[in-house]
Order: C-alpha cells, then sequence, then structure tokens
C-alpha cells in the first residue's frame, strides 16, 4: 500500500508531502495544484509499469501525454523533479522509499532511482549485516524501471557495490554468499514498491466511451471505457457477486429505482461485451436498457463500483473530482459506497473535490484525512497542508460545515493570512 508521496520541483510544487490513508481527500481552488499531485502518481505508475521516463511524460502512440508534456513536467525554471513515494512493506519490519531523480534539459533522464529500506521498529533485531546490504538498493538503470519481471539487471545492481561484511560470529562473509543471502530481501523490496505503484488506477471515467460495446478485459481502463468488458470476463461465480453488490448500490442512485445491473457477452464470438440494466420508473413496469441509454451520472456511478470492486484488493484508486455529475442528494450514498466497499475490499482511495455537500456528507469524521492544496501568496508554488495542521482549524468548524467553509473559501484565507 502506498503511504506517502513526496513532490520535490514537481509541476507547480516545490515541496509537498502527501499521506495517504484508507481515503484521504484533497481539496483547493481551482489552479491550486489538485491536478499535479493526481499527475505525480500517473507518472510513478508508467514508470513501474515498464514505460520509458520521455514516454511517461510526453506520451507516446498509447499514452496520453501529461498535461505540458517535458516542458512542464519540473516547476518553472528549474530542470530536475524528485518524486519518493513510500510504500508498506508486506510484514512490519520495514517500508520502502521509492525515489526516482529526473533531469530535463536537452533530453530527458533519470539521474537516479532507488529504493531505500526503512525500519520500522528500531528495537528490532535486524542483523547490522542485513540493513547494511538492503538498506540502499539502486535500480540503476537511468532510464527508468524496465520490462514488467525484469525490472533490471540484477548484475547492474550488486556489480557497483562492494558487499564485504561480518556475519554474527564476526567470519568475514564473502561477496557471493552475502549477496546469495540477501537477494531474496532485495528482490521482496522492489516487487513490493514495483507491484504497489503498478496497481495504481486513476479513474477518470467518460459515460461517452463507457456506452460503447467493448473487449472482454481483466483490467479496467482509466476512462472506464471497457467497463462491460471487465465485467463480462469475471469468472460466474465473482460475476454474480460483483454485479449483486452492483445492483444493490445502484438501486438508489437515479430517481426510478434500477433493479438490476449486469453485462453480457455478444456477438457471435463473445469478445465483447455489453452493459444493461432493468429500470423500473412506473411501480410494476420494468424497462430493460443497455449503456448507449444510460445517465451520465449513473455510468460514473457505476465505473466508480466496478473499480471498487474489481480492483485487485490494497491497491491505490485515485478519482478526480469525483463530484463530475453528481447531484448533490447523491454525495451521501457515494461516500456509503466509497467506506463500505473501500474498507472492505482494502482499496485506498484518493479523492479530488469541489463539491460542498461530498465534503458534509464525509462528516467531521473526515477531517484528519483531508489535504488542502494552495498557492503561496509569495512563491506561487503550490502547498499541501493537512486541514487539521491549520491553526484557527477549531474556529472555521465552529462557524460552519467543511462544505460551508470550501464555499465560502475561507480555508483557503485562512492559509494565506497564516503566513
Ligand atoms: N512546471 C510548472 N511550473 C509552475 N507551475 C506549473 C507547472 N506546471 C503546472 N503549473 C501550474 O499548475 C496550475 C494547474 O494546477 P492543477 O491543474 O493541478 O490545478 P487543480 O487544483 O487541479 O485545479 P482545478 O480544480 O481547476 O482542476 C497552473 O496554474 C499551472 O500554472
Ligand atoms: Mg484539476
Amino acid at each position: 500500500m502506498l503511504k506517502k508521496l513526496i513532490l520535490e520541483n514537481w509541476k507547480s510544487f516545490r515541496y509537498a508531502e502527501l499521506p495517504l490513508d484508507p481515503l484521504t481527500v484533497l481539496i483547493g481552488t481551482n489552479a491550486s495544484g489538485k491536478s499535479n499531485v493526481v499527475e505525480a502518481l500517473v507518472f510513478l505508475q508508467r514508470i513501474a509499469r515498464g514505460e520509458n521516463v520521455e514516454a511517461a511524460l510526453a506520451g507516446d502512440k498509447t499514452l496520453t501525454s501529461i498535461r505540458g508534456g517535458l516542458e512542464w513536467a519540473a516547476l518553472k525554471p528549474e530542470t530536475q523533479f524528485t518524486l519518493n513515494a513510500l510504500v508498506q512493506g508486506e510484514d512490519d519490519k520495514a517500508d520502502y522509499l521509492y525515489v526516482i531523480q529526473t533531469q530535463i534539459v536537452s533530453e530527458v533522464k533519470v539521474i537516479e532511482e532507488y529504493i531505500e529500506r526503512q525500519n520500522l521498529n528500531e528495537d528490532h533485531t535486524i542483523k547490522y549485516v542485513e540493513n547494511f546490504t538492503v538498506k540502499k538498493i539502486d535500480l540503476n538503470t537511468k532510464s527508468g524501471m524496465k520490462e514488467a519481471g525484469t525490472y533490471f539487471d540484477f548484475k547492474d545492481i550488486v556489480s557497483n557495490h562492494i558487499y564485504l561484511s561480518t556475519d554474527e560470529d564476526g567470519r568475514l562473509i564473502f561477496e557471493k554468499e552475502l549477496q546469495k543471502r540477501y537477494f531474496p530481501l532485495k528482490i521482496k523490496a522492489i516487487n513490493c514498491v514495483v507491484s504497489t505503484l503498478k496497481e495504481i488506477l486513476i479513474l477518470n471515467p467518460i459515460p461517452s466511451k463507457m456506452r460503447e460495446y467493448s473487449r472482454l478485459s481483466d483490467t479496467l481502463e482509466s476512462d472506464a471505457s471497457n467497463i462491460a468488458g471487465v465485467l463480462a470476463a469475471l469468472s460466474e461465480e465473482h460475476k454474480t457477486e460483483v454485479e449483486s453488490t452492483l445492483s444493490n448500490y445502484i438501486k438508489d442512485f437515479p430517481e426510478g429505482d434500477i433493479q438490476k445491473l449486469w453485462a453480457e457477452k455478444v456477438g457471435r464470438f463473445g469478445t465483447d461485451a455489453m452493459l444493461y440494466c432493468q429500470e423500473e420508473w412506473k411501480p410494476g413496469h420494468i424497462t430493460e436498457i443497455d449503456a448507449k441509454t444510460m445517465s451520465d451520472g449513473t455510468l460514473r456511478f457505476i465505473a466508480i463500483l466496478t473499480a471498487l470492486l474489481t480492483r485487485p484488493e490494497g491497491s491505490q484508486l485515485v478519482i478526480e473530482e469525483i463530484d463530475n455529475g453528481l447531484h448533490p442528494s447523491r454525495a451521501e450514498l457515494l461516500v456509503r459506497t466509497l467506506r463500505e466497499i473501500g474498507s472492505k475490499r482494502k482499496i485506498d482511495i484518493l479523492l479530488t473535490t469541489h463539491n460542498p455537500a461530498l465534503l458534509d456528507a464525509l462528516g467531521p469524521e473526515i477531517v484528519p484525512f483531508v489535504v488542502v492544496a494552495h498557492r503561496d501568496s509569495e512563491t506561487g508554488e503550490s502547498k499541501l497542508t493537512l486541514l487539521e495542521d491549520i491553526e484557527n482549524l477549531p474556529l472555521l468548524l465552529a462557524s460552519g460545515t467543511l462544505g460551508r467553509l470550501a464555499t465560502k473559501g475561507a480555508i483557503e484565507k485562512s492559509l494565506s493570512d497564516n503566513k
């Protein structure tokens, strides 16, 4: 799981930290830097999937460009940026900090890329030698991690280091022996980081694309265009379970009832699929419709539900402007859905929103997990502040709910006044 993202000289940020919890909400006025934060996650995900840095930033035949491409990746007028991602280890012994520093001058290149092991419990008797050899894993690829599964040549890493040390009895351990012993720890660290970053999904559902027939697939596209294909490709048992949960949550979403929602394989070879639902607008009167006629808001909600139900457990889901197309009266349902399925399936969710109704529906318990983006009034740089760290927060909250404060711009005002 991702625990924290640190941006250095990335887009509008000089330095910022974003803690990531099971549900994290990023707010801030227009152009405060919210999408810039999300794009840092896009970049990391692409690198972990084996894209080279240039394609990850500027796009290629299959990838869209990160806004502004190479030219706007680093904070103007800097020519380097560093992204750090703190990833939770698989046991409670250590976390891993993945660091990638990139330079963009005449060409774009990775200057440094490594994983640093961060021991969680100082008292834990991790042997000195283990600490020493596994502390910093230099990925040393200069072009970003490579193809999935073979991220780099292991010889590359070890050849740059001299691994001579002593074991617990003071005997000299030879390099080879040491490598053999601690190699699995390195592989574990790399796998943990790569699989966590690879599985980040930035969901930006585009209803018009969701209305088309889609190919069967086991991974949901970022624009949710293949939603029907993902549902239809599930095993019979899993499909029944997912569709029944989907139908339960979607039931109360539109004005009339949606009785049932499902995907079906279509065509002679059954390689494509379409989404269907049964609507009941008049009591006892059931109409079957397909995705081509479903409303934009309904499709977006279905996309969010499907992501929550089909993404791998423990993965990070990012939803930009989650309120897009959402009627204020449905904010409670959306929040309940996110919390219930998110915690059941251990999906960590990062949201950006402008919607006062949604902020209110999240309730006071969300306060420790709200991060505010704003532009520093002197430098113009973006900053991230935990809502809880705003000095006069109790006073602010006494004067209105989070939604009301956001509407008045009171939080951002307080941030610039506090300077
Ligand atoms: N390399 C860069 N250096 C300095 N500023 C940058 C850089 N790249 C982007 N910006 C600034 O970031 C701002 C856009 O930020 P972003 O799109 O993250 O805002 P947002 O909070 O998502 O806003 P909205 O709510 O409108 O979507 C622009 O004003 C742009 O000037
Ligand atoms: Mg934005």
